[in-house]
């Protein structure tokens, strides 16, 4: 059995929670590949399972690694989908961060020759997580309004590209000094550190979709800015991980939201959008997304790349508002 480093979240915590081990990988057992990974990348769920506030999440001590990019390096029993050495990429959600990966071969998908590696692992998580909320939670149609709460973050940033590819007005949030930058992507951006855009979007009659990673009192902001017929779609609580502060239970944000429904005669809807690898949409859209990065239709900003040995420098770039896009982790 090789011998591989990988990250570890030894305890929940703050960035000294996280170390580098080194560990006996097994053979993939049968329906398994085991990958030579290039590429994952740091996300808010690394985070958020760092400070053990993840929903459901595996107990510390735990190998995150949401995403990965890698090579085949053995076919387990019954696999023989891609030959050794072909690269692929697939939904991880622990133990990407690791050199080698053992993983279902049903999940995995082939990386086009001649893409960029980092644009890649990146839409595994963030980019499809925002075309899944955009197409099949909220349905956005050429010409709807659009706000999105954090438009220079990872997922944030792919819902800005993909609402303009879908002809969108896209309206929403960021610090200040990103401003110009989205102005010039073809956003519409307020300033999150007041409420302004309250009452700007309200001026406007409302918009189609919201989608909210923040929770408790932006569900009642966010809906408040819809139009009759308009959707809130929430795929997050994570006010507390961008500021750094105690996260409140999960379950009344949760409640709060969905129990917007019951004002049925208010013409508007909220629902709640988790990303699932097992879907019947997961692979057909990764896929699709993977053809627009090679054809040039869409562009991957990566915020920071770092080694598998940097991964405390990664978390403390996660949130920091530095810079657009994704975090990648490159391997040794
Ligand atoms: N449900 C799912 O399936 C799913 C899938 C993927 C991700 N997620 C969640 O999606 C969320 C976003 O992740 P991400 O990786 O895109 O994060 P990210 O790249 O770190 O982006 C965070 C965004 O939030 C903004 N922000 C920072 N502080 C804020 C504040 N106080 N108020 C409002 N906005 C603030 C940032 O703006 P500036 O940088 O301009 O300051 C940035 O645009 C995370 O909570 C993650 O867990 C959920």
């Amino acid at each position: 059995m090789p011998k591989i480093k990988k990250v570890m979240i030894t305890a929940y915590g703050d960035e000294s929670k996280l170390a580098i081990v080194e560990e006996e990988l097994p053979k993939p057992a049968a329906g398994e590949v085991q990958l030579a990974v290039e590429y994952s990348i740091v996300s808010g769920s690394d985070v958020n399972m760092r400070r053990g506030i993840y929903p459901f999440q595996k107990k510390a001590p735990l190998t995150p690694g949401y995403s990965v990019l890698g090579t085949i390096c053995l076919n387990g029993k019954g696999c023989s989908k891609f030959r050794i050495g072909e690269r692929v990429v697939c939904l991880s959600k622990y133990e990407g961060q690791a050199e080698r990966i053992n993983l279902p071969e049903q999940f995995l998908v082939a990386v086009p020759d001649g893409v960029d590696l980092k644009a890649a692992v990146a839409l595994v998580l963030d980019w499809v997580t925002a075309y899944q909320m955009l197409h099949h939670a909220a349905h956005v149609e050429p010409g709807q309004k659009i706000f999105v709460h954090g438009l220079s973050g990872a997922v944030g940033g792919a819902l800005l590209s993909l609402g303009a590819v879908q002809r969108a007005q896209v309206y929403g949030t960021a610090s200040e000094a990103k401003h110009e930058e989205l102005r010039k992507l073809g956003a519409f951006p307020f300033s999150y550190s007041n409420k302004h855009w309250i009452k700007a979007m309200q001026e406007t009659g409302g918009v189609d979709a919201v989608f909210d990673p923040l929770g408790f009192q932006s569900f009642d902001e966010s809906y408040s800015i819809l139009k009759r017929g308009g959707i809130l779609v929430s795929y997050g609580m994570n006010l507390p991980t961008f500021t750094k502060t105690s996260s409140p239970p999960m379950l009344p944000s949760i409640v709060k939201l969905l129990a917007k429904n019951l004002f049925f005669w208010s013409g508007k809807r909220t629902t709640f959008f988790g990303l699932n690898r097992a879907s019947k949409n997961y692979i057909p859209d990764l896929k699709l997304l993977l053809t627009w990065l090679k054809s040039g239709k869409i562009s991957v900003p990566i915020k920071a790349t770092f080694g598998l040995d940097e991964i405390r420098e990664a978390h403390r770039k996660y949130a920091s508002g530095e810079g657009m896009g994704s975090i990648v982790i490159k391997m040794n």
